[in-house]
Parts: C-alpha cells; structure tokens; sequence
C-alpha cells in the first residue's frame, strides 16, 4: 500500500469525539482532515442567511450548486470558507447546529455533498469524519471506524468544551439537543447514521481522545504494512 493513498474514515453520532481524535490522526500522518459535517452546516448557515425554507428541496438544492464551500488547513485547525468568506466559527452557533440535521436529510443536497467529498477523497491521504463516510462516502475506505459514546459523556464533553470556550449553556439541554439529533440523523431515509459492517466500533466514554487516536494509528499502521 502506498502511504499516500489510503482513507480513513470515522463516522458516529454527534459529539462523540470524531473531529478532535480525526484531527490527531490525521497530524499524525501528514494526511488532510475533512469534516464533512462543516459542510453541511455551512449550506445551513447560507440558507438560513437567505430565509429558504429547510424543507424546500428544489432550492436549497439549487443554492449548493451555486456556493462554494471550502475546507483550509490551518495551524488552529480546519478553517472553513463559504462564498470565499470565513465562516468557522458561525457555523459553530447554536442556531446552525439546531436546523442542520433537517438539510441534511435531503437526497439530493446529499448526493451533491457526496460528490464534493469524494473528488475531496480522490488522491487518498485522507481522514474523513462524519455520518456516511465508511458506508457510502468512501465504501473502500481501508480504515474505518465508528465512535461511540453515552448521551452524558458526549453532553459532558460538550459542556466543558463551551465553558471553555466562554459559551453559556445547560447541560440538560444539550443533552436534549443531542438526543433529538442523533434520533434525526439514524431515522432519516437516505444514508442514516449506522455502523458500516467493515468498521471497527470504538466506545470513547472511557477513553481518552490520545487513547483513541492511539487505536486508530495502530489499525493504520498495521494496513500501511501490508
Ligand atoms: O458532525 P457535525 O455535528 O458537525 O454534523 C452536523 C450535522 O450534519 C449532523 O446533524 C449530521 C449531519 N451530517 C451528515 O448528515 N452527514 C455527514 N457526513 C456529516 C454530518
């Protein structure tokens, strides 16, 4: 196998650790991090801008065919661009993060997202992260994962990362946001949040973000040898 070439994805449900330990992984072997959920939540951002209504298909469908979203690696971690204007952190807000899942569930803003990540993907060296990316994304993936985690610790984890951050909230209702989402993303028609048959389950709860990365590395390394 050549180094260059191999993808890695990580999939999971919403806070589960996946962009902090796919970062690690993919610092670790030089490759380029792709959150794919940034994309996602950068058409919401665009469409909440432009008050479209997040259930109307045919125009929102239409808005992505005319926006440019890109992902920039930079020493703070990934920046994201929507239109050529820096958007990483307001796709972040509490507001983008309570209306992406109804976008995300459209067919054909998915078919199109797939598109981009998979030219994204095409000259390997890549660790992508998100809900589809070892099942339909990147089925030849040599390396995926699923990352899991119980409601509390992801709330937990979240909570802290706000506080940090300076960001007021209320761990019961990030809780409550958490639940709705992953209930939106495993129940919806077109490629639902499951574990694809070929990729390792990992349970974080107990783990540390360098443990888990740890893991990871080692499944690479071992694919990188053969
Ligand atoms: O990982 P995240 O929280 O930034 O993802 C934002 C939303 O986008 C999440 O509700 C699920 C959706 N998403 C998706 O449907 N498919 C992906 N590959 C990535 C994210």
């Amino acid at each position: 196998v050549n180094r260059h070439t191999i993808k890695i994805a990580i999939d999971g449900p919403a806070a589960a650790g996946k962009s902090t330990v796919a970062k690690l992984v993919a610092q670790e072997l030089s490759y380029i991090y792709i959150d794919t959920g940034a994309m996602y939540r950068a058409i919401t951002l665009k469409a909440l801008a432009h008050s479209i209504p997040l259930d109307n298909e045919a125009q929102l469908t239409q808005l992505l065919e005319q926006t440019v979203i890109k992902l920039k690696q930079a020493k703070e971690g990934q920046q994201v661009f929507l239109d050529g204007e820096d958007v990483t952190l307001q796709i972040r807000s509490q507001q983008v993060t309570n209306h992406v899942s109804y976008i995300a569930k459209l067919p054909k803003i998915r078919q199109e997202m797939v598109n981009r990540q998979q030219s994204f993907a095409k000259q390997g060296g890549v660790v992508m992260d998100g809900r589809d990316i070892g099942t339909y994304v990147l089925p030849n993936a040599e390396v995926k994962i699923f990352l899991v985690a119980s409601v509390d610790e992801r709330a937990k984890r979240r909570f802290k990362e706000n506080r940090r951050k300076g960001i007021p909230s209320d761990l019961e209702e990030i809780k409550n946001e958490i639940r709705k989402r992953d209930q939106i993303d495993s129940s919806r028609k077109v490629s639902p949040l499951v574990k694809a048959e070929d990729a390792i389950e990992i349970d974080t709860t107990n783990q540390s973000i360098k443990q888990v990365a740890e893991l990871i590395l080692e499944e690479a390394y071992h694919v990188l040898k053969r």
